[in-house]
């Protein structure tokens, strides 16, 4: 049985087979309407989400498929201090699958160690966003063509942005990937990446303050929002909030086809005026989320595929 945990636990050609697949269902998704038709997800969110949890449920709803959950831990059992290992215990009897979304790094990894059914790391903590860096490879897929001679800006809160981390450890696999890591100095990203994942596999990097210094050389420009949760006081929060802010002068600097991506939620680092111009690409990405989940879904339940 296989689990996601990080966008490592897919080998490259893995990964392009759930991106092509993806791209195929985007095409045709009729195609795949009743592939999961006697399949039920669960989606156990412990830790708030728009996103991650709809386009899951979306995804599988698209596969004909049923959805089940809950979207806060007050509303589960681990409000009366269930562990979650026990939770997906109980859970495996009522599904197939499982998303998992959780404050505490490891935790989607405790509970697959316990589980029966798949269970999907939904993001955990600070940690990794595996099927958020789907979205991302395939965004970026579809944009540019390609995964390799890019240079790639992530802009914003590296540190506790796991999205960022787990875009970083999947995209250094592919050749000429260079890096420019736009934050402030409290929000460098955390020294494994660097050193264990940037340094080790010899990639190119930068890490930069000012946005503007770093646009005119970038091909993506991963925006971030400032991570207000993670934060020990509210006042280093204030203080971070709006340190960058993409508005159309910003933009201005850009090459032509730098597109615009973020995870979302936004709160202010990209201004609304952005949103019209042709390379802002994250209501897209969105979209893009759903297909890559629906070919994950098929992928890890081992659905077999029509020709
Ligand atoms: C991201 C997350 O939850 O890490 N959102 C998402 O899943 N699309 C990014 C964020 O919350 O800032």
């Amino acid at each position: 049985m296989r689990h996601l945990m990080s966008p490592l636990d897919l080998s490259t050609e893995e990964l392009e087979k759930i991106l092509d697949l993806a791209s195929d269902i985007e095409k045709d998704p009729k195609k795949y309407a009743h592939l999961c038709d006697d399949k039920r997800l669960a989606t156990l969110f412990y830790e708030p989400s728009t996103r991650t949890r709809l386009s899951f449920e979306a995804a599988m709803m698209n596969l004909g498929g049923k959805v089940l959950g809950f979207s806060s831990a007050d509303s589960s059992s681990a409000s009366k201090g269930e562990s979650v290992a026990d939770t997906i215990r109980v859970v495996s009897c009522y599904a197939d699958i499982c998303a998992m979304r959780h404050p505490k790094e490891g935790a989607p990894l405790v509970a697959s160690l316990a589980s029966n059914i798949p269970v999907i790391n939904a993001g955990d903590g600070g940690h990794q966003h595996p099927t958020q860096t789907l979205t991302d490879l395939l965004t970026i897929r579809s944009l540019h063509g390609r995964l390799d001679n890019l240079t790639i800006g992530l802009c914003g809160d590296l540190k506790f942005g796991r999205t960022v981390h787990s875009l970083i450890e999947a995209l250094v696999r592919y050749k000429n990937v260079r890096f420019i890591l736009i934050s402030p100095e409290e929000l460098r990203i955390p020294s494994y990446i660097r050193e264990d994942v940037l340094k080790r596999n010899n990639i190119e990097f930068q890490e930069v303050e000012r946005l503007e210094e770093a646009i005119p050389a970038l091909d993506i420009l991963y925006m971030t929002r400032v991570q207000k949760e993670r934060f020990f006081n509210e006042e280093d929060y204030v203080r971070m909030k709006d340190f960058y802010i993409l508005d159309k002068a910003k933009l201005e600097l850009a090459k032509e086809d730098m597109y615009i991506l973020h995870p979302l939620p936004r709160v202010n680092e990209i201004a609304v005026e952005v949103d019209s111009d042709p390379r802002a690409a994250y209501f897209k990405q969105v979209q893009y989320g759903v297909y890559v989940r629906m070919a994950l879904i098929l992928t890890l339940l081992e659905v077999e595929l029509p020709c």
